[in-house]
C-alpha cells in the first residue's frame, strides 16, 4: 500500500482477553464497521450485538448509561448532551398534542419554560402548583386527565421538599408518568420510590469538576427502550469524550457529595444563627418545614443552601461581590463554592401570583458548596456580612 493509504488504515492493537485496562478506554469513533453487509443488517435489526453509528449507541456512552442506571437503582438509562437536553427530549418523547402536564412553580426555570412555551406550541397544556400543595396535586390528578407529572426535590434554589410517595401514588392511580429531576438530590437518592423516570444534569455532581456537560434519563428497561429512538432522532448525543470524563468523575461522586453535604450543614447552621439572616432554606435543619419528610426520603440533604438576607436585594448583590471564595457563577457540584445573588436569581418568567408561591424573597441568596474547608467558607461569609 502507498503511504496515504497506510496512514488512513493503521494497524489495530487488540488488548488480550484477561488483560483489561483499569480505566475503561474512550471509543472516540463515530462509526463502527461490520465485515459484511449481512452482518451490518443483522446488527441494525438487533439480531446480533454491535454498534453502527454513535448517535444511536457507542460503547463509552453505554458504559456510562449502565453505571448511572445501577447507581440510581433502575434498569437502563440514556445519556445526552446536557441536563436540559435530557428534560426536553424526555418531554417531547413522552407527550403528544392534547396531553396535560402537572408541573410546579419551584421547578428549574428552563423546564418551566419548555412546558409553558415550547410544549404549549404543540398543544400540550399544563397546570402549575407549588410542589408542597398536596391537596392541589390530589385535586388536579383526580379532576384533570394528566399524562405526566414533572417535579424536583429538593427544589432549586429554596430546597422545598416534594412528598414523593403522595405524588407517585396519585399519579399511578391516574395513569400519569412521573418524572423526577433528581439533579439536586443526586444519583444515589430516591431510587426506592415509585418514580417512573429520573432526569439528571450530569454537569453537576456526576462529572463534579465543572469542565463537562451532560444529561441522563434513567428508568425501567421498557420506558427507556420507548425513549431511545426519540433521543436518537432529536440528536442531542453525548460525545464519548464527555462520557469518559463523567465516568471518571463518578469514581469520586459519593465522596464529594458527602463532603459537600457536611459543609452545607455547617454553613446552614452558621447562617441560621446570624442576625442579618431572616430565613435559611436547608432541609437538613430541624426547623425546615419538611425536615421530617426529607429525613424519611433522603440520606443526604444536599449541597445547596439558600438564605434570605434581611437587608434585601441590593444588599444581597453587595454580599456576593464581597465574597472571596464563592464565585458568582451558575451551576453547582463543582470543587469551587458558588453564589447566585438576588440580582441573578429567577424566576422572572412567572406571573406575580405564581412568583408569590415560589418561596423566593427579594433577599434570597443561593450558595452551592465546593470542596474547600468549611471553616474557610464560613470565615468568608462572616467577612461578607460585615460589608452589607
Ligand atoms: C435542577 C436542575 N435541572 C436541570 C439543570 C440543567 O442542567 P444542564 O445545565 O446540564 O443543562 C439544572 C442546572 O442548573 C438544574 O439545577
Amino acid at each position: 500500500m502507498k503511504l496515504k493509504t497506510t496512514l488512513v488504515h493503521p494497524p489495530q492493537v487488540q488488548v488480550p482477553p484477561g488483560n483489561p485496562p483499569l480505566v475503561a478506554p474512550i471509543h472516540q469513533s463515530v462509526k463502527f464497521e461490520h465485515d459484511t453487509v449481512a452482518g451490518t443488517l443483522a446488527a441494525l435489526r438487533g439480531e446480533k450485538e454491535g454498534y453502527f453509528y454513535s448517535r444511536s449507541r457507542n460503547p463509552t456512552t453505554q458504559l456510562l448509561e449502565q453505571t448511572l442506571a445501577g447507581v440510581q437503582g433502575r434498569e437502563d438509562a440514556i445519556v445526552c448532551a446536557s441536563g436540559v437536553g435530557a428534560i426536553a427530549q424526555a418531554l417531547f418523547g413522552l407527550l403528544k398534542a392534547g396531553d396535560h402536564v402537572l408541573c410546579f412553580v419551584e421547578t428549574y426555570a428552563p423546564t418551566r419554560s419548555l412546558i409553558r412555551r415550547q410544549l404549549a406550541r404543540f398543544g400540550v397544556s399544563h397546570t402549575m402548583l407549588s410542589v408542597e400543595d398536596n391537596a392541589g396535586i390530589e385535586r388536579v390528578l383526580r379532576d384533570t386527565p394528566t399524562a405526566l407529572v414533572i417535579f424536583e426535590s429538593p427544589t432549586n434554589p429554596v430546597n422545598r421538599i416534594a412528598d414523593i410517595a403522595h405524588i407517585t401514588r396519585l399519579a399511578r392511580a391516574a395513569g400519569a408518568v412521573t418524572v423526577l429531576d433528581n439533579t439536586l438530590a443526586g444519583l444515589h437518592q430516591h431510587g426506592d420510590t415509585d418514580i417512573d423516570l429520573f432526569v439528571h444534569s450530569l454537569t453537576k455532581y456526576a462529572s463534579g469538576h465543572g469542565d463537562v456537560m451532560g444529561g441522563a434519563v434513567i428508568g425501567a428497561r421498557a420506558l427507556i427502550a420507548r425513549l431511545r429512538p426519540e433521543f436518537t432522532h432529536f440528536g442531542g448525543t453525548l460525545d464519548p469524550h464527555a462520557a469518559w470524563l463523567i465516568q471518571r468523575g463518578l469514581k469520586t461522586y459519593l465522596l464529594r457529595y458527602e463532603a459537600q453535604c457536611q459543609t452545607a450543614f455547617e454553613v446552614a447552621r452558621f447562617l441560621a444563627g446570624h442576625p442579618k439572616v431572616v430565613r435559611v432554606h436547608y432541609a437538613g435543619l430541624p426547623d425546615h418545614p419538611r425536615h421530617a419528610l426529607a429525613a424519611r426520603q433522603m440520606t443526604h440533604f444536599g449541597t445547596v443552601v439558600s438564605f434570605d438576607l434581611r437587608a434585601g436585594r441590593a444588599a444581597g448583590d453587595r454580599f456576593a461581590d464581597a465574597l472571596k471564595l464563592f464565585a458568582i457563577a451558575a451551576s453547582m457540584g463543582s470543587p469551587e463554592s458558588l453564589v447566585i445573588p438576588p440580582g441573578l436569581m429567577g424566576p422572572y418568567d412567572l406571573p406575580a401570583e405564581l412568583l408569590a408561591l415560589s418561596g423566593l424573597d427579594p433577599g434570597t441568596v443561593r450558595l452551592s458548596m465546593g470542596l474547600e474547608d468549611a471553616d474557610d467558607l464560613i470565615a468568608d461569609l462572616e467577612q461578607a456580612f460585615t460589608q452589607v
